[in-house]
């Protein structure tokens, strides 16, 4: 690929990915690296002011802990995400982001963001963690934040990473390809943060036809994180904890706010509430089916079993929440009908500052949500370690809280030298959310820049092995070229796989073996091992990977991310051999929970040799 110019840029600290975790590293470590004297470059494959899983804009902030006001304190925060993950979580990097989250959100308000007040002026809670903001902006007024701190620059935007470079067993950057321009990009950095989200689309969407691209988590995120941390050696964990999202069925609407700000109840088709009438089924996934909330996959088992007998479809009743609030006014008309208005508002609202398409569903269907329920269904799994999933590269903790073995060093390096990791990308600390990654991102940049000044040695480049590592990249669309011509239509073609095919291999085979949709999210060994050996020959099939431009170029890294992201998965879930979270997933030869896997299971991959390597980590409690 004679034709791509090389871009080489030299720097002392790399931001890639421009969502929260990334927007977060870059105002600190701006702050720390001009102390230092520094350089630091920051790399998004779209535009920081709309990318990420923020772009549309979000109705609420999912993690406030009030910590200065005594409303809560960091011990709370952690046993909240250890209850809800099942017992599984990294109390350390929990307590981290809980004791530093705060600021992040103080923040936010000074920059901009509309945070809704009581009549004491007083934020307004969601639920006991969250708070409800006016957010449609939400994304450009925390992007532009960082865009000042950065230096525009410094900044390298719709240039897509497709991998990390080593200097032997250190990270020592990134490489990857605009997509824009033919131009081919090498980062040279001493330290790295990988904050380039999760994965949608490893398995198959219920949308279907021209709605296939509609999905819960953000097309633009598609396992760049876990690739790039496995590709380096990174030692990664949780990667069986996939996140199901129940949400408003075919648009995907939040239903956080119906929950919990409404008090909606969600009922079956007859008029159930499962919550109720399967509480006995909570005492088999003791103890943590008695905690309060109920663990967010129990909460989705429950619902799945109404499913599974038959009794959906399944409903949040809007109509009944909003009739419950207004009537607390019904003996004076006039404020009746206020409140009712600000009810419906509110409804509208909350679709429209984050899932726009939900409302377009419900004006489309005559839906008006004080008359009548709305569908609310499971979705297919999504990984979004920053969530109510977990997986992610396993890094170090803080050195005053980290248990023995947990701090090697560098807050939320992974054990690769070098490279660190937050947001979706760093693993076993789950509800930290958009402002939780952003505060993650924070303590990342201040570490990074510790770690640059602190190793000033330069790392080893060898030209040879990167023109290497371009052709690779720029592969694609040679192979395209040289093979277009030998059949009449350019997507069926036996010397090449157009991206999409190869995509939609992937999502059927993991949707089938892996526990998708289809599978009603049940798996065993012998599918799990079926899985594997499909995703091998899979593997063998991308090197003959096609791009007839630099969009498909993106499109073809993309689904070769995504791909090891969904072997970290089978693998994980084989591993572990019980079932922890029904309602994520569910293996039907092992069908219960088992003490003696009360542990993480950690995976490393080995790029020279392709081997993989599982193992049980011990949880460590700090609390
Ligand atoms: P993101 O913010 O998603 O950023 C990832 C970045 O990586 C993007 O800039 C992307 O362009 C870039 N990138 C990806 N691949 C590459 C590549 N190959 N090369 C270069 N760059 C790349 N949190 C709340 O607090 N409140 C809510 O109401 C809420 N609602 C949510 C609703 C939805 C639908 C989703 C999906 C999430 C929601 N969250 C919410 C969670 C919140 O959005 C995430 O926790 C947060 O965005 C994670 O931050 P991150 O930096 O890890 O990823
Ligand atoms: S969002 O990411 O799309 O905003 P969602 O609206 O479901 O997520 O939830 C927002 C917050 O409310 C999350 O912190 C989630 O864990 C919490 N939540 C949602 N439903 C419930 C519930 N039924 N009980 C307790 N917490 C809930």
């Amino acid at each position: 690929m004679t034709d791509f110019e090389t871009v080489v840029v030299e720097t002392d600290v790399l931001i890639l990915g421009g969502g929260m975790a990334a927007c977060g590293a870059a105002v600190e470590t701006a702050h720390w690296a001009k102390k230092l004297g520094l350089k630091v470059a920051l790399v998004d494959k779209a535009a920081m002011d709309r990318s990420g899983a923020v772009a549309m804009g979000l109705s609420a902030i999912n993690q406030y802990v009030g910590l200065k006001d005594g409303e809560n304190t960091m011990e709370d925060y952690v046993g909240y995400v250890r209850n809800d993950l099942m017992g599984v979580t990294r109390e350390d990097l929990v307590a981290n982001i809980a004791r530093h989250v705060d600021s992040s959100v103080h923040l936010f308000e000074k920059w901009g963001l509309p945070i809704w007040k009581d009549k004491d002026g007083g934020y307004v809670h969601e639920g006991r963690w969250q708070l409800m903001i006016n957010g449609e902006s939400y994304k450009v007024i925390v992007a532009e934040a960082a865009k000042n701190a950065m230096g525009i620059d410094n900044i390298y935007e719709r240039v897509f990473i497709t991998g990390p470079l080593m200097d032997g067993e250190r990270c020592a950057g990134a490489v990857g390809f605009s997509v824009r321009e033919n131009k081919f990009y090498v980062f040279k950095a001493k330290a790295t943060l990988a904050a380039m989200g999760g994965a949608v689309g490893v398995f198959k969407p219920r949308s279907s036809g021209e709605g296939a691209g509609r999905a819960w988590y953000p097309p633009f995120n598609s396992g760049a994180s876990a690739y790039f941390t496995l590709e380096a050696g990174a030692e990664m964990t949780c990667q069986e904890v996939r996140f199901i999202p129940v949400r408003f069925k075919d648009a995907y609407g939040p239903v956080g706010a119906w929950f919990l700000l409404f008090k909606s109840r969600a009922t079956n088709a007859l008029g159930e509430a499962y919550m109720q009438t399967r509480a006995s089924e909570l005492e088999k996934w003791l103890p943590y089916g008695k905690v309060k909330p109920v663990p967010a996959n129990l909460r989705n088992w429950l619902m799945m079993l109404d499913v599974m007998e038959g009794k959906g479809p399944i409903y949040m009743r809007t109509e009944e929440a909003i009739g419950k609030i207004a009537a607390e006014f019904k003996d004076d008309p006039k404020a009746f009908k206020k409140k009712m208005k600000e009810l419906e508002n509110e409804a509208w609202e909350d679709f429209l500052d984050m899932t726009i398409s939900q409302a377009l569903l419900w004006a489309a269907t005559n839906t008006q949500p004080e008359e009548r329920s709305s569908e609310i269904a499971a979705a297919e799994p999504y990984f979004i370690g920053s969530h109510s999933g977990a997986s992610g590269a396993w890094v170090s903790g803080p050195k005053d809280i980290a248990p023995d073995g947990y701090f090697w060093g560098y807050d939320n390096m992974t054990t690769i030298k070098g490279l660190f990791a937050a947001g979706d990308a760093s693993g076993a600390s789950s509800h930290k959310f958009s402002s939780g990654s952003h505060a993650e991102g924070r303590i990342a940049g201040k570490a990074m820049c510790k770690f640059a000044s602190e190793n000033k040695d330069a790392c080893n480049y060898d030209d040879g092995e990167i023109a290497k590592i371009k052709e690779i990249a720029l592969r694609p669309m040679v192979v395209y070229e040289e093979n277009v011509g030998k059949t009449t239509q350019a997507d069926v073609n036996p010397h090449y796989i157009l991206p999409k095919m190869f995509m939609m291999r992937l999502q059927k085979m993991m949707d089938e073996y892996a526990g998708g949709v289809t599978a009603q999210f049940t798996t065993s060994e012998k599918n799990l091992e079926k899985c594997l050996e499909l995703l091998a020959m899979l593997r063998e099939d991308s090197e003959k990977l096609g791009a007839k431009d630099l969009h498909d170029l993106m499109r073809c890294w993309e689904s070769y991310h995504r791909m090891f992201q969904a072997e970290a998965h089978v693998r994980t879930i084989l591993f572990r051999e019980e079932t922890r979270w029904p309602g994520y997933y569910f293996r039907s030869d092992k069908p219960s929970m088992d003490k003696d896997w009360e542990c993480f299971v950690n995976c490393t991959y080995t790029a020279k040799t392709g081997e993989w390597e599982l193992k049980k980590v011990p949880i460590k409690h700090v609390f």
